[in-house]
């Protein structure tokens, strides 16, 4: 089946189209990867947070934050919104947003159904719908956005505010782990945009996937779950990601790898689908303007710790990943040292 612009095109599907069937050996499987409690959960008011921030930014690339600041009832209120979006039919979605697309784009409002990043060069495609925008500066975007749900603007214009600001508490706790100057971090992350993931039912979660083992690109990646569904790889294994109420999960985007010396990971995931149930995620991206320079912290280089990328405006990067089309093995050969 082609990939179809329609929100409810999954319904009309029993079993599922061979365009989704991936080769074998990326394919999850029938033995499902259980929920685990590994990734450290961290409260953000605790005094010990930078420490403990950091130190799951070594090992596993990611956390979950709690007590973070961020309204629940705001949160909650987003991802129904999202949902509606994902509810609506094929005609609104079609005019509510400026444009449908199925290549990667930088314009400021995407829908693409039924797709990684790419519907069209793409071999095999994901399960999943996607929305995506630009969030900062807020005035400068919000007029590109979906205008239906009506709500739609006022409610996630306030979650990027709220979510942002816990991403610079967040970049300030790391700079301060990692001894930066206070504020390093901040300068890094001028951008920000949303990605809405959808997921319907999956006729067959064995054989496809939500999206692909990837690394994000960013700076910081805060996402909002509402069930399982992203796994995360670890020491060749992949570890379920626990789905908490009113919490974020949190991970290290590979531009801030690259700023780290390595010191923080940028680990790969991916999303699993089910059978019974939709899934929505909402992953807010915090990332550098495209002329940023990216390079080690010239604190975290001497002697003992040789720089081990060297430096590049940040488009490059992009244009590289999107190439490659996320496989970070690819993409850091260009930047390693
Ligand atoms: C992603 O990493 O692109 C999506 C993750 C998720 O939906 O949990
Ligand atoms: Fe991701």
């Amino acid at each position: 089946m082609a990939a179809k612009l329609v929100s409810s095109w999954y319904k009309e599907v029993e079993c599922l189209p061979e365009s989704y069937i991936l080769p074998p050996e990326e394919r999850p499987g029938d033995r499902p990867v259980p929920v685990s409690n590994q990734i450290p959960v961290v409260d953000l008011e605790a005094p010990d947070s930078a420490q403990l921030i950091v130190d799951a930014c070594q090992e596993f690339g990611f956390f979950q934050v709690t007590n973070h600041g961020v309204g629940e009832e705001l949160m909650e209120d987003g991802m129904k919104v999202f949902e509606e979006f994902f509810g609506m039919s094929k005609e609104e979605e079609g005019v509510v947003c400026n444009l449908y697309s199925d290549t990667p784009t930088t314009e400021p409002c995407v829908v693409s159904t039924s797709s990684g990043n790419n519907v069209k060069s793409e071999k095999v495609h994901f399960w999943r719908d996607v929305l995506r925008h630009s969030c900062h500066p807020l005035h400068q975007y919000l007029p590109f956005w979906p205008h239906k749900p009506h709500r739609y603007r006022e409610v996630v214009g306030e979650c990027s505010v709220e979510v942002r600001k816990l991403g610079f508490r967040i970049l300030e706790k790391i700079s301060q782990g990692l001894g930066l100057s206070s504020g390093y971090l901040e300068e890094f992350s001028k951008f920000m945009y949303l990605q809405v993931n959808h997921y319907p039912p999956c006729p067959d979660p064995t054989l496809s996937l939500g999206v692909y083992k990837h690394v994000d690109p960013t700076i910081l990646t805060i996402l909002r779950q509402d069930s399982y569904g992203l796994q995360v790889f670890k020491d060749a294994h992949w570890i379920g990601v626990q789905p908490i109420p009113n919490a974020f999960v949190v991970n290290v985007g590979h531009q801030l790898q690259i700023i780290s010396n390595g010191k923080l990971k940028s680990a790969e995931h991916r999303a699993v689908t089910n059978s019974v149930k939709a899934r929505t995620s909402g992953a807010f991206f915090l990332h550098p303007d495209v002329d940023t320079i990216i390079e080690p912290a010239k604190a975290l280089v001497d002697a003992a710790n040789p720089a081990l990328y060297r430096s590049f405006p940040s488009y490059e990067f992009v244009k590289r990943y999107s190439a490659n089309r996320g496989d970070v093995e690819e993409t850091i050969k260009a930047f390693q040292l």
